[in-house]
């Protein structure tokens, strides 16, 4: 029998072999010329099998700043995780996950945050599904504004060197109250966010910026977007693909929105990514001109789950015993928890749990995104009637949890 492939940290020697195997589990070809992943990777924190020299699996972790209700806490970002389609199926996965989730807790980091390229593979190991995900279309004949919405403001085009001026202190301000944001490192805003690879691009122009004004000389939101022709008759059209849009006031959001649904030639703006409760919402006259195609965003796995607990705030009181169930026995176990807007405490316990839950899904409400009701009524877990409503009460956010980047 072949042995089996060693799983080791990977180094810049292994660095072509790990980014190849990478592009290639994902559909890609590898193009050295054009990696933006490697001037980010920790090599510390990026693992791979190797089969006789030949890697065939890898999974890596970004040391991320997450934003959760009320604080901003470090948070391992699982990334790049791809097992050879030639290796599949023979626990290589699961090895990984295991030595990811011990690194996370050995750097005192109390949760790990990932995008699934499918929902099915990550509950096992613990992740719940933190976030939802909007893909927001809107045909642009004529929306109008709601008679409540404000008056837009002015939006200027700025060229790309303007936007790495103030883009980042605007989205560094925007990210910290929003659970499920998180910081961009210099090396990611420039090989991530204002990388502009034509071959990435598909089909769709250069990056477009779009920015309200502040007083201060900043901004106080911005828009990045793409169009591209659409083939039909012999006159021009076009659609719109909108990848980021923050603001930080009303009239910001009315003033960027109503820009993007007011460009002559557009026939329709898809915005991604989106909350699945998007001002947009709010904004237009007829709100059912947006439509929504909603699916699972970050998921997250609590490692410490005294610490994450304590670190967050809470929108109400809530005093009881959650039972957690981690059947990776990392973090299971009963913790007494006595939270209120003022403050949280939680320690472990040996009193019976007044709500028992599986690990992924008190992930899932980390974020402020509560359910327990919810999943207590299709039987995903259990306790009593008064403990379910005073956490989903106090777990609850506003703004409730996005994460707007796939990583
Ligand atoms: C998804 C992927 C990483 C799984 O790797 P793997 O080494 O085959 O997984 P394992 O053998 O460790 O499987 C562990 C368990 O997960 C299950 N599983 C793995 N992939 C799954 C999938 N895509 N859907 C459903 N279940 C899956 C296995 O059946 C197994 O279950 P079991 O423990 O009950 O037997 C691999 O198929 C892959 O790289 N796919 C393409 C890239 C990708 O999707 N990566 C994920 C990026 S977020």
């Amino acid at each position: 029998m072949a042995p089996r492939p060693e799983l080791r940290q990977v180094d810049e020697a292994s660095y072509d072999g790990f980014a190849r195997n990478l592009d290639r589990t994902f559909g890609f070809d590898y193009n050295p010329d054009e990696d933006t992943f490697r001037p980010l990777i920790e090599f510390e924190r990026a693992f791979a099998h190797f089969d006789q020299g030949t890697v065939v699996s890898t999974l890596g972790a970004f040391s991320l700043e997450m934003t959760v209700p009320g604080a901003v806490l470090p948070c391992g970002g699982t990334t790049v995780v791809a097992v050879a389609p030639t290796h599949r199926r023979r626990g290589l996965l699961t090895e990984l996950m295991t030595t990811h989730l011990a690194e996370v807790r050995d750097r005192g980091e109390s949760f790990a945050a990932l995008w699934a390229s499918e929902s099915e593979i990550y509950g096992r190991y613990g992740y719940g599904r933190a976030t939802k995900s909007a893909d927001i279309t809107i045909k642009r004949q004529a929306p109008t504004l709601s008679r409540h919405a404000p008056e837009p403001l002015p939006v200027r085009m700025i060229d790309p060197e303007e936007a790495k001026e103030k883009v980042p202190t605007f989205h560094d301000r925007f990210r910290t109250g929003q659970p499920g944001m998180f910081k961009r490192s210099e090396p990611w805003w420039e090989h991530r966010t204002f990388s502009d690879l034509p071959s990435r691009r598909s089909g769709y122009t250069a990056a477009r910026w779009a920015v309200v004004d502040d007083r201060d000389g900043g901004i106080q939101g911005y828009a990045r977007y793409r169009t591209k022709g659409v083939p039909g008759d012999s006159h021009p059209a076009s659609e719109m693909v909108v990848w980021e849009l923050f603001a930080s006031s009303p009239e910001a959001w009315a003033g960027l929105w109503w820009y993007l649904l007011n460009h002559d030639l557009v026939v329709e703006v898809t915005a991604r990514l989106r909350p699945s409760e998007d001002p947009i919402f709010d904004l237009l006259a007829g709100p059912r001109r947006a439509q929504l195609k909603v699916t699972d965003g970050l998921w997250v796995r609590l490692i410490d789950i005294p610490e994450a607990l304590e670190a967050r705030s809470y929108q109400s009181e809530f005093h009881g015993v959650i039972e957690v169930h981690d059947p990776m026995g990392l973090s299971g176990g009963s913790y007494e928890l006595e939270a209120s807007p003022e403050g949280a405490q939680c320690r472990s316990t040996d009193k019976d749990g007044d709500i028992i839950l599986d690990i992924e899904d008190l992930g899932s409400i980390y974020l402020g995104q509560p359910g327990l009701r919810r999943m207590a009524r299709v039987g995903r877990l259990s306790g009593d009637e008064k403990s379910l409503e005073a956490a989903d009460l106090a777990f609850g956010w506003s703004p409730q949890p996005w994460c707007p980047e796939v990583f």
